[in-house]
């Protein structure tokens, strides 16, 4: 059977430490299909990270040969960790007698939920990369190992499906963050969220043709793909899939997706064909990347209309998540299109959420008439010489359906303005009416 050479870290700060590493040493080369080759001396090293008061820790690292697949070694190591009285799951930076971490394992690189290799501390950690160096191996050669792109930048539709492969065969729970970068601090907050509740994140940074009309913005729509694998990197993105059009939609791709009542009014009645180019994109990058999870932001709130219709209508095995929008300090809903905006249209902006928020305080203070509670709005954006009004909306919350003249119960106000007379600026925003102030905002 095929002999791998592999390394081993081996820590412990509870109990007698030095007894608990050479009986999980003793242990391992009395395991079948693992022979050890040589330890390291063993050295004190602190806590690294927040974590309760404890003992410094005792390390060394283990050169090992085995026939072993790195998923069984896994398994051995952690029952070894069992073996010596350490309660598993374990708490993160909790004291423990013993402490096994599959550093190396030949020149393979795995990337599953329970196991990366070559581990992702290696080189940060002095108490590892000390004994390696002292066992031989050169740091050029731990760097050119170590080396791994985070976020890995994917071009082709066939690296996307394979790291996506990749990562739910290996048990992660996979998060999706459509985009169509010049990222700013709104995505960053889908970023924070999925990679809070997903084991990989991937980012899509694709401006997609087929949701701008013949007249729109496609050319001129920002790009910054070095600035964008900044911020996913700040964010913790693992990829990012950056497509060319050619490659997303080449070799004859001719099939879209129709869309239905949600998208038929307001952007959808203005932008004929968006939502279709929107739902297209998106079911090409959910049939790619089968997230468990997609990430999208409720400033764009009738594309995520749009968004849950489809992925209700055709099935798709995610869970949508909705994320609140992020606002600047006037108010102003975060937009990659707000650099468009002139310094005096970008102080004319505010306008819109002071608008909404003035509707809200009508609902609050017992207004519960449809179109008062619009007229409130529609009024503040009247009175800005600079705004121009496509459509303010009182819909239903959720499918964003229109709601009958009369009295209403709650709904959410959605609307479009303008700024601009060179170059039009189309702004979108929506907020909730409700009673209390809790998600006021979102
Ligand atoms: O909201 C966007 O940025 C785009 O419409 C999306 C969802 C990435 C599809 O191109």
């Amino acid at each position: 059977m095929h002999k791998v050479l592999s390394y081993l870290g081996l820590g412990s700060n509870e109990g007698d430490r030095e007894r608990n590493l050479r009986t999980a040493i003793e242990r391992l080369g009395q395991t079948p299909g693992i022979r050890v080759l040589r330890t390291s001396a063993l050295r004190e090293s602190t806590l690294v990270g927040e974590g309760p008061k404890q003992d410094p820790f005792l390390n060394g690292v283990v050169e090992i040969e085995t026939t072993q697949s790195a998923a069984a070694l896994l398994a051995v190591c952690k029952a070894l960790e069992a073996a010596a009285g350490r309660a598993l799951p374990a708490k993160k930076n909790h004291p423990r007698p013993l402490d096994l971490d599959l550093l190396l394992y030949g020149d393979l690189r795995i990337d599953t939920r329970d196991l990366v290799v070559p581990h992702p501390e290696l080189l940060a950690r002095v108490f590892v990369l000390e004994p390696l160096l002292e066992l031989g191996l050169s740091e050029e050669l731990l760097r050119e190992r170590c080396a791994i792109e985070r976020p890995c930048l994917l071009t082709a539709q066939s690296e996307l499906s394979a790291k996506c492969s990749e990562w739910l065969e290996g048990g992660c729970l996979v998060g999706l963050v459509p985009t169509m970068g010049a990222l700013h601090q709104g995505h960053a907050s889908l970023f924070e969220r999925a990679r809070r509740e997903c084991d990989r994140i991937v980012a899509t940074i694709f401006v997609n043709p087929l949701q701008f009309g013949p007249k729109e913005d496609l050319a001129a729509y920002p790009r910054d793909l070095p600035g964008d694998l900044r911020i996913c990197a700040a964010a913790g993105v693992d990829a990012v899939f950056a497509p060319s059009p050619g490659e997303m939609y080449g070799d004859g791709f001719c099939s879209t997706v129709a869309v239905g009542r949600e998208a038929e009014t307001m952007e959808g009645a203005l932008r004929p064909g968006h939502f279709q180019g929107v739902a297209t994109v998106v079911a090409r990058l959910f049939a790619l990347a089968r997230p468990h999870r997609a990430y999208f932001g409720q400033k764009d709130a009738q594309q995520v209309a749009v968004i849950r219709r489809l992925v209700k209508d055709l099935g798709f095995p995610l869970r949508l998540v909705e994320c609140p929008t992020v606002r600047e300090p006037d108010g102003l809903a975060m937009s990659s299109r707000n650099v468009y905006l002139d310094a005096a249209d970008r102080r004319a902006a505010g306008v819109i959420s002071l608008a909404l928020r003035t509707a809200q305080e009508a609902f609050r203070g017992g207004e519960r008439d449809r179109d008062a509670i619009v007229r409130a709005a529609v009024a503040v954006i009247a009175a800005e010489p600079r705004a121009q009004l496509d459509y303010l909306e009182l819909r239903s919350d959720g499918d964003l359906l229109p709601q009958p003249a009369g009295a209403v119960s709650g709904g959410r106000l959605v609307t479009a303005v303008r700024f601009g007379a060179a170059r039009v600026v189309r702004l979108l925003d929506n907020m909730p009416l409700v009673e209390n102030s809790e998600s006021s905002q979102s």
